[in-house]
């Protein structure tokens, strides 16, 4: 009998999926209507890469706060639900599983997209970064400061968010820790300067993650939670790394032992980062050793390093970007160690089918040719 690949085993952990290839979370900007509220073609798009072991979806806001880009299709008002609920329909009827992702912004957001109130953040610093608006790129500007209640509100959205999710047909939620986004400036020393029980230590620094945790797991099993988290993000997002970055996400990942979640999402480190000083440029090699639960990596993986990270046990599953933009039968390419097609970037997050839903699946590829 051929040996089967490593990435097409089934997961029978926490989480039991028929394979372990994941579709990583990826904002498409499809949901251009009023109340961007999930569309047919956002169904279309993701019935089509169903037979992955679990589709993540593209980050949703969980509140008007939490929004940053255009077009993207949130989770906080009941329409939304109503929506999210084609996509998980169409997913499950190929027999797939999917899993939402619950995002806020934080500072990387702009007024435009707040009748003109400043963003959220953990400091009034500013990120320096582009925020794409309703009008184009626009620079970013300081935020405000985030008081307690403006916390506790956050920490409550999530929760609202997360039983929207289940209530819309998701089999879970991942909540997005990272790529400089709002929890992310809570665990850098760079970006949170508070002097309050949220501010200064690693434990205070973190703390906002547990609590929407331990909020959310009220709610729904925890074993329906996954976390994403990024450490070694430099250079991107308004992320920089320093001393405490790592001390921070080996604290982090410690901590999350104490949860039976779905799964830790970590990504390798996204570009270059083995000049700089205090990065970690082997994020599974890391954090397989401490983190018991099951881990998912991602980042620049093909079939090959992918089959190759879960044979050499340093992660249970690979998550895959941009490969599964333009190869929606990602799965049966890799069963049949068939090439792969290209994905253009023009056309990730403009409107209508084009470079969304109009990939080839290898079977069409076959008749046309
Ligand atoms: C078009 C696009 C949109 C993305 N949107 C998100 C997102 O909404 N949430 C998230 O956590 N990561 C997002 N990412 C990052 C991907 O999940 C992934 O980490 C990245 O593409 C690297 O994986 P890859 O090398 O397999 O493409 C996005 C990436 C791309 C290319």
């Amino acid at each position: 009998m051929q040996n089967i690949q490593s990435l097409l085993k089934p997961l029978n952990k926490t989480l039991t999926l028929s394979n372990r290839v994941v579709m990583a979370p990826m904002t498409r900007s499809r949901a251009d209507n009023e109340g961007n509220i999930p569309t047919d073609l956002i169904a279309e798009y993701y019935k089509q890469r169903a037979s992955a072991g679990l589709i993540i979806s593209e980050g949703s806001p969980i509140s008007p706060k939490a929004v940053g880009y255009i077009n993207v299709p949130g989770i906080y008002t009941q329409r939304q639900v109503e929506g999210w609920k084609k996509i998980t329909e169409a997913v499950h009827e190929r027999k797939g599983k999917i899993f939402l992702q619950l995002w806020h912004v934080g500072r990387i957001s702009h007024p435009d997209f707040h009748n003109g109130d400043l963003p959220l953040a953990p400091s009034a610093i500013n990120p320096n970064e582009k925020s794409y608006t309703p009008e184009g790129f626009k620079e970013t500007v300081t935020p405000k400061e985030m008081t307690i209640d403006d916390i506790k509100t956050t920490i409550e959205d999530f929760k609202n968010a997360a039983v929207n999710a289940i209530n819309a047909g998701f089999d879970g939620v991942e909540i997005h820790a990272s790529n400089g986004y709002l929890l992310h400036q809570f665990f850098s020393s760079t970006s949170n300067k508070r002097t309050d029980e949220y501010g200064g230590t690693i434990e205070n620094r973190s703390k906002i993650l547990f609590e929407i945790l331990d909020e959310i797991k009220k709610e729904i099993p925890e074993q329906k939670i996954g976390v994403r988290l990024n450490p070694s993000l430099h250079g991107i997002f308004g992320m920089t790394l320093n001393e405490d970055t790592i001390p921070t996400f080996d604290y982090i990942i410690n901590k999350l032992n104490d949860y039976d979640l779905a799964y830790l999402h970590l990504s390798e480190p996204f570009n270059d980062v083995s000049e700089i000083p205090h990065a970690e440029t082997q994020i599974a090699k890391r954090y397989r050793p401490i983190y018991k639960g099951t881990l998912m990596i991602n980042a620049h993986f093909d079939q090959e390093s992918g089959n190759k990270v879960i044979e050499d046990g340093d992660a249970d599953l690979v998550s895959f970007g941009k490969l599964y933009i333009s190869n929606p039968d990602l799965v049966e390419r890799f069963e049949q160690d068939a090439p792969l097609n290209d994905y253009d970037t023009d056309t990730f997050y403009t409107p209508g089918p084009k470079g969304y839903t109009d990939y080839p699946i290898l079977e069409e590829e076959l008749n046309t040719k």
